[in-house]
């Protein structure tokens, strides 16, 4: 059975004893979760050390980081490296965000270093993808996407693979308050399926994750897990609020 994962980003949010009341009230409310589903907090880099030991020994409930740089080490000023993120108990990195494409100029060729040297160092991407508003009123945003999956992942192989989540985050619903509906977020999810089957076998497609990102709140997050290609949730605002991740992670 595939993973389900609600996996929340913080985003740069959260002074550090602000995260930590975070966390205790997730850590409070968390429901017991069945053996393939996990909730992932991804808090800002300077946090994940004193966050990764409030989680030590908690089941189902895993550190991730933002971002990592795509150098492995050296003179690179204020750069945080992927076996950084490592030593902090860190297991998953979010890679590709459109935040990071479209404010930090990442690209393909910085992406691929990046999943490289994330996977390198034994722990999992969750892999970011997602079409701007234009291309999604052209009704292109299928080969848009496939592009994305096709020039940043399809250098794995199929071992490699098993550790990448993908994240489909339309950008026009991230922070936007406007969610893809549960009909527009299935229909790309069995797209994205379809694209990782053609590479990499059915079994794999079967296999991968693919969480849905963009306004995901309680409201709507019951109905878009519902859908059967829709595989959790990547969360930004509505993870900055205990109350409001739990009633995601209930949804899952
Ligand atoms: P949002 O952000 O939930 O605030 O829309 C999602 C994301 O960017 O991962």
């Amino acid at each position: 059975m595939r993973k389900k994962i609600v996996a929340g980003n913080w985003k740069m949010n959260m002074n550090l004893e602000e995260g930590k009341t975070l966390v205790e009230g997730v850590l409070e409310g968390l429901p017991a979760l069945s053996e393939n589903k996990q909730v992932v907090l991804a808090p800002p880099f300077i946090h994940l050390a004193s966050i990764g030991e409030q989680l030590t020994g908690k089941h189902h409930i895993h550190l991730g980081a933002q971002n990592c740089s795509y150098e492995g080490s050296g003179a690179y000023t204020g750069e945080i490296s992927a076996s950084m993120v490592k030593s902090t108990g860190a297991e998953y990195v979010i890679l590709g965000h459109s935040e990071r494409r479209e404010y930090f100029k990442e690209d393909h060729a910085m992406l691929v270093k990046k999943i490289n040297l994330v996977l390198e160092n034994k722990m999992q991407v969750i892999f970011c993808c997602g079409e701007p508003l234009e291309i999604r009123d052209a009704d292109t945003q299928n080969a848009y996407v496939q592009e994305q999956i096709s020039a940043e992942l399809f250098h794995l192989d199929a071992t490699q693979l098993k550790n990448v989540v993908i994240a489909y985050e339309p950008i026009w619903a991230i922070g936007t308050g406007r969610t893809a509906s549960a009909q527009q977020a299935q229909d790309m999810h069995a797209h994205i399926r379809s694209v990782i089957a053609a590479k990499y076998g059915q079994d794999a497609a079967n296999d991968m994750t693919i969480l849905y990102g963009g306004s995901c709140k309680p409201s709507n997050a019951a109905e878009l897990f519902g859908c059967p290609d829709v595989d959790g949730g990547l969360i930004g605002g509505a993870s900055l609020k205990a109350e409001e991740f739990l009633g995601i992670v209930n949804a899952m």
